[in-house]
């Protein structure tokens, strides 16, 4: 099997992490035997926007649907406002190829320290809709500049939206040990779209009987989060909540380093999107310190995708071994460069 792979590092750190993501890859299908990655590298930046004025050329969109998977750094530069290149290559990718589902787990890996104190207890997967809600792209501005200025961001809500990502969310639940699903809103200040959030739930909740539910705003979640963190299986959330709340899992499971996620389009109309979920780390790039971990859990996550289910259990593995080792990047309290942790997960990879 070959598998087309459209690479798109984007800044700063995210050109080290997709390398090294890449040289693990490789090295995964080779050891497998039975499949192969054909990677093409675009080069969409912002280096690349501020040289032709746009991200992603004309058509850039429609050319990634002949992809079977994108493995995205990240983007974000301190000569482009970040809202400019947010709009201009990650969500564009998102909304174009109606990726609607992004799934972020979040787990404490072995040897890896955890903020908490039972930290056992972060095991998660959070579920964060990806098409519309807060960042549907609907607002504007007028009288810019004058005292009366006024700027409008609203979030729009479908039914449709709404209940394709529960369902999503409830199937994902299913395959869980735990099969518990918890429901985060603020539907007591917000008297519309949340609460049509919360009426979709329970309807959809009538076909999983399997799974177990409760509701929570999205202000007392964080204190569960971090308070009774085992009582948590799996959330499903709106687009700016999750957001905010998948960097909080981030950093109670270790470092915002390791935490991976992928942009789902479940029906398989259009490729997927796979990227850790940090940014271009601006402190740190350009060093070779950056934790490749997230990038590499990434790719799991787009094995298993793709069926590779062997391939993707071989490279947890490998990972789990590296970060138990103490192999750790800076972010982690460790010493390694990103070049020594790839290095050593090869090595492990290697010696399975
Ligand atoms: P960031 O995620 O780039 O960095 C936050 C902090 O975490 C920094 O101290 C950084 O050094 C550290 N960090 C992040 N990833 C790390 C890794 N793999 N290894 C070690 N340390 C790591 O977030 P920040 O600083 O708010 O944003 C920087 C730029 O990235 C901005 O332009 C922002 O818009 C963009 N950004 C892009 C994202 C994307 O492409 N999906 C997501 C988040 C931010
Ligand atoms: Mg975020």
């Amino acid at each position: 099997r070959e598998y087309r792979l459209a690479a798109i590092p984007g800044d700063g750190i995210g050109t080290e992490v997709i390398a090294a993501g890449l040289e693990v890859l490789d090295l995964v299908s080779a050891l497998d035997g039975g499949f192969r990655f054909e990677a093409e590298h675009l080069p969409w930046s912002s280096e690349y926007y501020l040289k032709h004025g746009y991200y992603i050329p004309a058509g850039g969109v429609d050319y990634l649907k002949g992809f079977d998977a994108i493995f995205f750094g990240a983007v974000g530069s301190q000569q482009v406002p970040d809202h400019v290149s947010l709009w201009g290559l990650r969500l564009p990718i998102a909304q174009g190829l109606d990726q609607y589902a992004n799934v972020r787990p979040a787990r404490v890996l072995p040897g890896v320290g955890s903020p908490l104190k039972r930290s056992e207890g972060v095991d998660w997967v959070i579920i964060r809709e990806n098409s519309e809600g807060e960042y549907a792209g609907n607002g504007g501005r007028t009288h810019q500049g004058f005292p009366h200025e006024v700027g409008t961001e609203t979030a729009v809500f479908t039914r449709a939206g709404v209940e394709r990502i529960h369902r999503f969310a409830f199937e994902l639940a299913r395959t869980r040990e735990r099969k518990h699903l918890t429901l985060v809103t603020k539907s007591n200040a917000q008297r519309y779209g949340m609460v049509l959030w919360d009426e979709v739930f329970a309807e959809v909740a009538g076909d999983y009987p399997d799974v177990t539910t409760d509701r929570e705003l999205v202000d007392a979640v964080t204190t569960r989060m971090v308070a009774k963190p085992q009582s948590l299986d799996v959330l499903v959330a709106t687009n700016l909540h999750a957001d905010i709340l998948s960097d909080l899992a981030a950093a109670l499971s270790g470092s915002l380093g390791i935490a991976p996620t992928a942009n789902l389009n479940p029906e398989r109309q259009f490729p997927s999107m796979f990227e850790p979920i940090h940014g271009s780390a601006f402190d740190i790039a350009g060093k070779g310190l950056a934790n490749p971990v997230a990038t590499f859990w990434t790719a799991v996550m787009m094995l298993e995708h793709l069926g590779e289910d062997a391939a993707a259990t071989r490279l947890m593995a490998a990972i789990e071994s590296v970060t138990a080792a103490g192999v750790l990047t800076g972010d982690l309290g460790g010493t390694a460069t990103t070049a020594e942790v790839t290095q050593a997960v090869c090595e492990r990879l290697r010696a399975a």
